[in-house]
């Protein structure tokens, strides 16, 4: 870098220089946010935030993989967050930076839920990211933030590492409940051969934990087979009573991102007029009501459940 003052008359000059020599970060992240958090993402889910810069990433373009790729915040308007790559990546020598977009939204010091608001683009997977020449100034928010309303169930969920526990919520009514349960996987498979496992949400606040006596694949992502309950939103948007968006935590001490993770979103609904429960589970993050409901499940990695309670927790008694 320049000695300051050498190449200038004004010290503005030099900072603008500086400013787009140096690649530092042009804004900064809710202080809440330094440190290490488990998100609900389905690679690399543990991603340590500085100041102004979150990390790893990794990205595939074109056959090639960007390993431990650094971002930094490059737009903050309002909760939107433009990142950029720290340093550009190489493609047939021509320099490239990756955007991709994120709203953030506050929960507490150690919850945030943030929704993706880039457009997948399929040149790189699918992943939400632009892919532009460094010669290309990004200067509006808008160019890289296409999504700027979300519908119930687009969340995914942050954690500050450590905090699970702490940060668990009241499950939904609809999972107060305790009873055998079976699962079955979008191309119908069923894992319980042979009966049913337990599945207790009444024994421990906020908490599901699920035996695999009968079934042999592991719910919510769970290798211990038990979950928190994280974050819940309501199904009204889809005039479902009885349903919720719930996103649930493995309690297991670590994930591999293939048979386990950290987050499995969960669509649940309890039939008010008998013991019968259906959930729906995806690893992460749910999808919209054309690909899933509490009953139905069409995409890879995910199951429907149906658990039969027998106790239930009810608040509102029958008169
Ligand atoms: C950003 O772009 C949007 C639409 O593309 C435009 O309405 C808005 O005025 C722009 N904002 C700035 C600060 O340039
Ligand atoms: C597991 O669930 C089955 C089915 O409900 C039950 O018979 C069994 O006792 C449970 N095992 C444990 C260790 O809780
Ligand atoms: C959905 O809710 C709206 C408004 O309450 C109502 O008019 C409509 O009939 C409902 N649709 C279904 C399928 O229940
Ligand atoms: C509850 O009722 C639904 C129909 O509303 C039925 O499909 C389901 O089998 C019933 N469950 C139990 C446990 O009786
Ligand atoms: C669900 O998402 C797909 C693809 O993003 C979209 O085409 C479809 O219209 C959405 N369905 C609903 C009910 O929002
Ligand atoms: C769930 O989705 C399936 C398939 O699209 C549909 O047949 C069913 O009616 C839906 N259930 C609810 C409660 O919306």
């Amino acid at each position: 870098m320049s000695t300051i003052g050498v190449f200038s008359t004004t010290g503005t000059t030099i900072l603008l220089f500086c400013f787009f020599t140096s690649g530092e970060a042009a804004c900064t992240f809710p202080s809440d946010l330094t440190g290490t958090w488990l998100l609900s993402e389905p690679s690399l889910p543990t991603k340590t935030f500085t100041s102004s810069q979150v990390s790893p990433f990794t990205v595939t373009y074109a056959s090639s993989t960007y390993s431990n790729l650094v971002f930094e915040c490059h737009i903050n308007s309002g909760n939107f967050y433009v990142m950029k790559t720290a340093t550009p990546i190489q493609i047939l020598t021509v320099d490239f930076d990756i955007f991709f977009c994120w709203s953030l939204s506050r929960q507490s010091s150690n919850k945030f839920l943030y929704y993706a608001s880039t457009d997948e683009d399929s040149a790189a997977g699918g992943d939400r990211v632009e892919i532009l020449p460094t010669t290309t100034s990004v200067t509006n928010y808008t160019a890289i933030c296409d999504t700027t309303t979300f519908s119930n169930g687009d969340f995914r969920v942050m954690i500050k590492q450590g905090t699970a526990s702490s940060e668990r919520i009241t499950c939904p009514d609809s999972m107060l409940a305790t009873g055998t349960y079976t699962m079955t996987d979008s191309s119908g498979t069923d894992y319980c051969t042979g009966g049913a496992s337990n599945l207790d949400g009444c024994s421990a606040s906020g908490t599901l934990t699920a035996n695999y006596t009968a079934c042999s694949t592991k719910i919510f992502s769970s290798a211990g087979g038990q979950a928190y309950c994280m974050y819940q939103e309501d199904f009204s948007s889809t005039n479902s009573s009885n349903t919720h968006y719930v996103s649930m935590f493995n309690t297991d001490s670590s994930v591999d991102s293939s048979a386990t993770h950290f987050f499995t979103c969960v669509v649940v609904y309890s039939d008010p007029n008998n013991a019968s429960i259906y959930m729906s589970t995806h690893p992460n993050y749910c999808f919209n009501t054309s690909y899933q409901n509490a009953t139905y499940m069409s995409q890879t990695g995910g199951y429907t459940i149906d658990w039969t309670a027998s106790s239930e927790y009810t608040d509102t008694p029958n008169v």
